[in-house]
């Protein structure tokens, strides 16, 4: 395979503003979750507005917002009904230009998300598509097939669902009979696009324009590996070759964003601000993914590797190595991403027995410390912060917010909760609304005298709120301001290991040297001055589930204790 570099690697490339996504911090934003700024209980873009100073102060370069759109969010938004709508719970297409407006003359540039694989089944292409025969052109832009079996009755495929469940739905015919079957390899009201319509591929390319015209930076290109499917439909073999499953990862997606880069450099082109696209791109072979970074494809991805492993040295010594490894291949910065809004939060998934995250193995009733956790959540913060990339943060992972596993469950709102027969708790204990101030009905989501909040928000919510967290100089968010701020002197630093013993990971970036303990026993410091530590010292000792930043005196100076790899196994970028 050959792969072709992105922008050289050159060191004065962080001092150019046109490359800030090359090291940027980027928060993402649950809009539903994130602040209610009208009291009906469902967070809006009002609310993000009146909150840009805390946003600001926290020290990021982007938003991500999720799906803004109008929905009839059977799957938080990620069901769009029209692209170039608001959801009316959230605000106007106004509010929106105007909100990406005052974000960037604070310095914060905007990433919305579009949704590509899918769209709603209320969206007006597949009402079009329900209304019309089989074999009609509407139908077309889907995959509506006939059912296998004499009558029809089995499905055209076996293809799993990402949500458990079936991956076809019958349709009924006017008549009432039974008729054809569509795709959607989530849920049912998220039918897939075919990508090989050209009005598929022409609607999506005037939507990036749509929005770039509208000032943001970037797009988040959700389930990126997934859009083109095998105009066969056969079953999935048992090892499929490289870019033959007949749903994921095939070769042909390549073009697509070949094309969307193009649109996003002719805009970069005419004002020398990159416009940046980031994948979604959930695949198992690292050299695959890398595929997708190549210098005409996507700018960046999330390193869902890196997010996924559990918590010990050695295996996300290895992460981190083939990370920039085969970022190095093609030139693009690597992310480091701890939590979305999809998967469990740090601070519970780091608290428990296994310590890795899969989505299958998401279970109601696992025992879980939440001191140990949040202990370790600090840490990989720091390692979040200081490895080169881009660093991405979920809204409240600077709060230190766990996971909430005691929402009733007749409260409980995502698809995935609901198709896997009520096994899996689902995404919503990640989504609950933020608390803002330490006490009042809503913890300051809402103004007074609101509705009550969409999910409901668990007691003592308020002891996470910002407010609490703004007056104690050592919490989360104090830790992660000052991450956010130190990190921007890091952005050029080579990286290179540093030799430490098995349970623990050090390595250097110029004169800053970082060191994990992942051992049960506190280590000694080595040498150099603290710019950023998780948890508290005992003495010069740092305890175990802890990391911490240190300066050296000269960036050459041999550290106590820990020495440089040889280059052989250390990694420059
Ligand atoms: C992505 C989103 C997730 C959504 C799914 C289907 O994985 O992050 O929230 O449910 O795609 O659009
Ligand atoms: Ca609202």
């Amino acid at each position: 395979m050959t792969l072709r570099l992105q922008t050289p690697t050159a060191d004065a490339r962080a001092q150019d503003p046109a490359l800030w996504w090359r090291h940027a911090a980027v928060y993402e934003v649950y809009p539903r979750s994130f602040a209610d700024g009208n009291g009906d209980g469902i967070g809006d873009l009002a609310g993000v507005r009146a909150h840009l100073d805390y946003l600001q102060q926290l020290g990021i370069d982007a938003i991500w917002f999720t799906p803004w759109y109008a929905s009839p969010l059977a799957d938080g938004g990620y069901d769009v009904a029209d692209y170039r709508e608001i959801h009316p719970s959230f605000g106007t297409l106004s509010d929106a230009e105007e909100l990406i407006r005052e974000a960037a003359a604070r310095g914060i540039r905007t990433i919305i998300d579009i949704v590509p694989n899918h769209i709603s089944s209320l969206h007006p292409w597949f009402q079009e598509a329900l209304a019309a025969p089989a074999g009609s052109a509407a139908r077309e832009r889907f995959w509506f097939r006939p059912g296998k079996g004499e009558n029809g009755e089995e499905m055209p495929t076996r293809w799993p669902n990402n949500f458990a469940g079936d991956s076809w739905t019958r349709t009924v015919n006017p008549d009432g009979t039974p008729g054809e079957w569509y795709l959607h390899l989530f849920a049912p009201e998220q039918p897939d696009l075919n990508w090989n319509h050209p009005d598929v591929r022409a609607e999506f390319e005037s939507v990036l324009r749509f929005w770039f015209d509208r000032g943001v930076a970037g797009i988040r290109i959700d389930s990126a590996a997934l859009l083109v499917k095998d105009p066969q439909l056969p079953e999935i073999p048992q090892d499929p070759a490289p870019g033959q499953h007949p749903n994921l990862d095939r070769d042909e997606l390549h073009d697509i964003y070949r094309s969307w880069r193009r649109i996003a450099d002719e805009y970069s082109a005419r004002d020398g601000q990159q416009r940046i696209l980031v994948g979604e791109v959930w695949l198992a072979d690292i050299q695959r993914f890398a595929m997708f970074l190549r210098s005409d494809e996507m700018h960046t991805a999330f390193n869902f590797d890196f997010m996924t492993r559990p918590w010990d040295a050695s295996e996300l010594r290895a992460s981190i190595q083939e990370t920039l490894d085969v970022h190095a291949q093609v030139g693009a910065p690597p992310t480091w991403v701890l939590s979305n809004h999809d998967v469990t939060r740090p601070v519970t998934r780091l608290g428990r027995a296994d310590t890795a995250f899969a989505f299958q193995r998401k279970r109601f009733d696992t025992p879980v410390d939440l001191e140990l956790g949040s202990r370790r959540a600090r840490a990989a913060a720091v390692l979040a912060a200081t490895l080169p990339g881009v660093m991405y943060l979920y809204q409240g992972e600077e709060l230190g917010l766990p996971e909430v596993e005691d929402i009733p469950l007749d409260r409980l709102d995502d698809p995935m909760h609901f198709r896997s027969g009520g096994t899996d708790p689902g995404r919503d204990g990640c989504r609950v609304p933020l608390p803002w101030t330490a006490e009042g009905a809503s913890f300051g989501f809402s103004p007074a005298g609101a509705s009550e909040p969409w999910l409901p928000q668990p007691e003592g919510w308020g002891g996470y709120s910002i407010e609490r967290a703004q007056q104690d100089p050592e919490s989360t968010l104090a830790l992660y301001r000052r991450l956010l701020a130190a990190r921007r002197e890091l952005a050029d630093e080579p990286f290179e290991w540093l030799a430490s013993s098995a349970d623990t990971i050090a390595y250097r970036r110029g004169r800053t040297t970082v060191l994990v303990n992942f051992s049960a026993e506190s280590i000694p410091l080595p040498e150099g001055e603290i710019v950023a530590v998780s948890s508290r010292l005992a003495g010069r000792c740092l305890p175990p589930d802890a990391a911490v930043w240190l300066t050296a005196p000269e960036a050459t100076a041999p550290q106590a204790g820990i020495s440089p790899l040889p280059t052989s196994l250390s990694t420059k970028l």
